[in-house]
């Protein structure tokens, strides 16, 4: 059984790889990103208040955070693994995860930390689009749909995310660097992370994943 982190700034293929690992070990993708996005579509009070933070650049406070996820990891298709995509980002997330995993007996075994260059990183977030309907990315130039604006998973729109813009993408860097960053010796301290070189094409990234976690199939 796999319980996974992904680590990795903005633009780094926590997304892309996610949707990867997910199929190939059936098991659920939780994106935090993901699921705000969901709430502010759908205009609900945790939406709306998401909302004033990521069209910001800043993360959403710990415990409106940390209860989503407890809530959703206590679902049952997560008995036999899952894949985490974007939390925990702050110390305190990954204290209260710590515990949650305990209390369910759904600890984490994998922390998969993405390192990408910062100019890479620029290129990606500028070229990306991702569907309206099931968030899958994509890029104009390195990952292109079947289809020129639709979805090649669900048929969805491609659309730009609000948060890709340059003023908004230097308050995320920032942000990972100041309160992400620190958590991978947090993790290595536990002996969990594995180092994924994510400047590599797609299916290299994915390869290298794979021959981590392939034994576990
Ligand atoms: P979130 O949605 O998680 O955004 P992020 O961390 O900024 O990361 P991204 O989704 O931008 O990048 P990614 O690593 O998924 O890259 P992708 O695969 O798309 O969070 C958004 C906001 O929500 C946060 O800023 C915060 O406000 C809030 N939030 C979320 N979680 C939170 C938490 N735990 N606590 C508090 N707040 C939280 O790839 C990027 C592009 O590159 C794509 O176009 C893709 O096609 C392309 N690409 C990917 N890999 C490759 C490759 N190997 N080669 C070429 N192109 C590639
Ligand atoms: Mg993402």
């Amino acid at each position: 059984m796999v319980n996974i982190i992904l680590i990795g700034p903005p633009g780094a293929g926590k997304g892309t790889n996610a949707k990867q690992i997910s199929n190939f070990y059936s098991i659920p993708h939780i994106s935090t990103g993901d699921m705000f996005r969901e709430a502010i579509k759908n205009q609900t009070p945790l939406g709306n208040l998401a909302k004033t933070y990521i069209d910001k650049g800043l993360y959403v406070p710990d415990e409106v955070t940390i209860n989503l996820v407890k809530e959703r990891l206590s679902c049952d298709d997560c008995k036999n693994g899952y894949l985490l995509d974007g939390f925990p980002r702050t110390l305190a997330q990954a204290e209260a995860l710590s515990i949650i995993g305990k209390e369910l007996n759904r600890p984490i075994t994998h922390v998969l930390d993405i390192i990408v260059s910062e100019d890479v990183l620029i290129n990606r977030i500028t070229g990306r689009l991702v569907c309206k309907k099931c968030g899958a990315p994509y890029h104009i130039d390195n990952h292109k749909p079947k289809v020129e604006g639709i979805c090649d998973l669900c048929g969805g729109e491609l659309v730009k995310r609000v948060d890709d813009n340059a003023d908004t993408l230097i308050e995320r860097l920032k942000q990972y660097h100041m309160q992400t960053e620190p958590l991978i010796n947090y993790y290595k301290n536990l002996n969990l992370v594995y180092s994924i070189d994510g400047n590599q094409e797609l299916s290299a990234v994915f390869n290298q994943i794979k021959s981590i976690l392939g034994e576990i199939k």
